[in-house]
């Protein structure tokens, strides 16, 4: 006999406890999803081994390191992003401004490997420094990656990339430091998009701070 999955209740009339393995995929997913918010979007550039262009949104993504440098992203399955990373072993993260969010929204519906998501949505391809995959010209920074590992968690891959270059614009530069109000990132909701509320960057810190 077969478990029917439980359903989200629509309202709760209790505190919610529950063991994730216990609901269905989309319920989780909607769930954990809305939980872990609001998360940064990595928008990756990568070749195919035929040095096709190829570019996504992630917003499964963070931090992990910062000496060196070392981010991490999530694909959930296989794409055309991972493949192209398992070939080839470099990345792109495009770091997209609220004035970039219809192409990035659009960047992430299905296109096949051979088409080419920079001419797909409107932005334009230019050299990068380290690695062989393009930046996105319009995006303010960039962080051109070499890949350090890549480990299947749960559906997810997670693929760690060395930053081996940064590239920042000087309009989001101020005082000694890349201004994050003034990068106006694109950040990943439940839903939705969302953007940094200026207060909560208003604050210097008097001193860079170093986790120790
Ligand atoms: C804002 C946004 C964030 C996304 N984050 C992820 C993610 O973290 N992991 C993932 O596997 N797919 C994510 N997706 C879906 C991929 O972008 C989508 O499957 C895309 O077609 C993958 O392209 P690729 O095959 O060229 O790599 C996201 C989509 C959007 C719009």
């Amino acid at each position: 006999m077969t478990i029917q999955p439980a359903l989200a209740p629509r309202e709760l009339d209790e505190p919610l406890e529950v063991d994730p393995s216990d609901w269905s995929k989309p319920d989780v997913y909607q769930l954990i999803t809305s939980l872990v918010v609001p998360r940064p979007i990595a928008w990756i550039s990568t070749l195919s081994p035929a040095g096709r262009r190829n570019l996504a949104p992630y917003s499964y993504f963070s931090l992990v390191a910062d000496h060196p440098p070392h981010v991490a992203f999530s694909s959930i399955g296989e794409k055309d992003t991972l493949r192209n990373i398992r070939a080839t072993g470099q990345f792109v993260v495009n770091l997209a401004d609220q004035g970039l969010l219809e192409q990035l929204d659009n960047s992430g519906a299905h296109f096949g490997p051979d088409q080419d998501e920079f001419l797909e949505v409107g932005v334009t391809p230019v050299p990068s420094v380290r690695v062989a995959p393009p930046r996105v010209r319009e995006a303010k920074a960039h962080m051109e990656c070499e890949v350090a590992g890549i480990h299947p968690v749960g559906n997810g891959n997670l693929v760690l990339g060395r930053v081996v270059h940064v590239h920042v614009e000087p309009s989001v530069w101020r005082n000694g430091r890349v201004d994050s109000t003034l990068m106006d990132p694109v950040l990943r909701l439940s839903r939705c998009y969302g953007r940094l509320s200026p207060e909560v960057t208003a604050e210097e810190e008097p001193a860079p701070h170093v986790f120790t």
